[in-house]
């Protein structure tokens, strides 16, 4: 069993993946209505990622006993100036998740709590991956610059991207 204050902030987690996962669809829904199919699909998969991590805590505390609780998610936003500012957008998303789960992490330590400091590592590890991945999109974005024909050749790259 774990405690009620840490149950209270793995549910509020929950919250953040999910909204994670909404944020990430408003992006694909921009990205079709803007024809760049390539980001969508990225961005779609993206958003499917998000849900999986929701539903992984959303096992753990069920498994520990403890009770999910769901509360309402903030409406994403739905406009961007350019592929890069969503991109932008993500990245600083991502950044705010990190530094969550570095504090549910901090949390289970102080608790003692083994179990929960142990299920947190996938969640930090993953962090690192999302944050570089998304850098590295943006890198990518600024060697573009202006080019037209090279927006479209990284939009064609990015719809390649496999499901996890
Ligand atoms: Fe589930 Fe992208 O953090």
């Amino acid at each position: 069993m774990i405690s009620a204050k840490m149950a209270k902030a793995l549910n509020e987690q929950i919250n953040a993946e999910l909204y994670s996962s909404y944020l990430y669809l408003a992006m694909s829904a921009y990205f079709e209505a803007t024809n760049f199919k390539g980001f969508a699909a990225w961005m779609k998969i993206q958003s499917s990622e998000e849900y999986e991590h929701a539903m992984k805590i959303y096992n753990y505390l069920i498994q520990v006993g403890a009770r999910v609780k769901l509360a309402v998610l903030e409406k994403p936003n739905e406009e961007w100036k350019s592929p890069l500012a969503v991109f932008e957008d993500a990245h600083k998303h991502e950044l705010y998740i990190t530094d969550r789960i570095n504090k549910l992490a901090n949390q289970a330590v102080a608790e003692q709590d083994h179990a929960t400091n142990i299920f947190l590592h996938w969640f930090v590890n993953e962090q690192i991956e999302e944050v570089a991945s998304i850098t590295l999109i943006i890198e990518k974005f600024n060697m573009i610059g202006d080019n037209k024909s090279a927006l479209f050749i990284l939009d064609r790259e990015l719809g390649m991207r496999a499901k996890a």
